[in-house]
């Protein structure tokens, strides 16, 4: 089937395109009067994600409304603990907990690998699902959190404050994350070549917990797993080459390192200036980000006039993908994304061609 929209992924591979592409993280989420309604009728978060028509449905909801370059699949990272048995669930205010969280080392030697056809067929299913929907308008985005985030939730049993468990974990018994981290590396790469042979497009590796580790920390924890998925994936389907990309956030400090892993792309948050990164990494990787999120709270100007920053700041030429340096907030005005979506396709035309 032919993409009657492919700048996303001309962008990933730093070919030419006409405007700079667009998608936002978490697209598809309570900002949106029509995604609290779908999931009012899921009866919960988790069913949301485990019902396929009704995660299609909220995964094509953003794209009704604005005119995104990308969609991305409805689901969560945290489904894979789920499928090894640690039992997710959502507490309304304190997010997402395990009711049986691994904090020993049998509890690690005794987790299995899930098959992603089997445990997670409800998230395969959603990915044929929407290709179907999609019908070629945009590409589809498959994503997995990274072995050392995975970990981290694991570990504490859900989100945490200052990550003593884990944390505790690195200092005392190395041997033992490792032993999780490599199972979770394991199951990330099967997880995301299914994710890929049941049609997503390009992958995206969330390792929203990097920014915790001091560097050789990072670098032993997060960044060699992530080096693994990377080396296991499936980069090719249909003739099609399937872009990977990174985002470990607060790990700017980490930007060569991480385009040496072998991936596509980097995501990059907003505490660093695209055009620097663009520099860091040379032609090496594209780049995604990086609007503050808070940035959406403001006036449609003051939008354009920060989506103009972004774009100016990268500069010229392919291999930027626009989007916030993190999700959106629940709060934001529906309105003003429309603003942003439609400021970086107006204003990136001239940085093209
Ligand atoms: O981007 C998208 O639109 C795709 C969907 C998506 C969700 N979660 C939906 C979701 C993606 C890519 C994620 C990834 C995810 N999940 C991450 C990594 C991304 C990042 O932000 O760095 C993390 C850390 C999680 C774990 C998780 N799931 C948290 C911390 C929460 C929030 C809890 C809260 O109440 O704020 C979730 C729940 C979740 N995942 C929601 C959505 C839309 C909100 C659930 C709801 O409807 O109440």
């Amino acid at each position: 089937m032919t993409l009657k929209n492919d700048r996303f992924l001309k962008a990933l591979l730093r070919q030419p395109v006409d405007r700079t592409p667009v998608w936002i993280m978490r697209q598809a989420g309570r900002y949106l009067p029509e995604y609290r309604a779908t999931r009012e009728k899921a009866g919960s978060f988790m069913q949301l994600c485990q019902t396929p028509e009704l995660a299609c449905e909220v995964t094509l909801q953003p794209l009704e409304r604005f005119e995104l370059d990308a969609a991305i699949l409805f689901s969560d990272i945290l489904t894979i603990p789920d499928a090894m048995g640690l039992e997710l669930y959502f507490t309304t205010g304190e997010g997402p907990a395990f009711r049986k969280p691994v904090q020993t080392r049998a509890a690690v030697d005794a987790l299995p690998l899930p098959d992603p056809e089997q445990e997670l067929r409800y998230v395969m299913d959603a990915v044929r699902l929407i290709r179907r929907e999609l019908d070629g308008r945009v590409p589809l985005i498959g994503f997995s959190g990274s072995p050392w985030t995975l970990a981290t939730y694991m570990v504490e049993g859900g989100s945490s404050k200052n990550f003593s468990r884990i944390k505790g974990l690195l200092f005392d018994e190395p041997e033992t994350a490792h032993r999780l981290l490599e199972k979770l590396a394991r199951a990330v790469a099967d997880y995301l070549n299914a994710q890929i042979a049941a049609g997503a497009q390009a992958v995206m590796i969330f390792d929203t917990w990097g920014g915790l580790l001091m560097p050789e920390h990072f670098r032993t924890f997060s960044l060699a797993y992530m080096q693994r998925v990377v080396e296991q994936l499936q980069r090719e389907r249909d003739g099609q080459p399937v872009p990977v990309i990174l985002f470990s956030k607060g790990a700017d400090g980490h930007l060569e390192a991480m385009a040496d892993t072998g991936c596509d792309a980097l995501g990059v948050d907003w505490t660093i200036e695209i055009g620097q990164a663009r520099t860091r990494v040379g032609d090496r990787v594209a780049l995604q980000g990086n609007l503050d999120p808070s940035a959406l709270y403001a006036s449609p100007e003051t939008i354009r006039r920060e989506v103009q920053k972004v774009l100016q700041s990268f500069g010229p030429g392919s291999g930027h993908v626009f989007n916030l340096g993190h999700g959106i907030h629940p709060e934001i005005n529906p309105e003003h994304v429309k603003v942003l979506v439609d400021a970086v396709h107006e204003l990136s035309a001239p940085l093209h061609g």
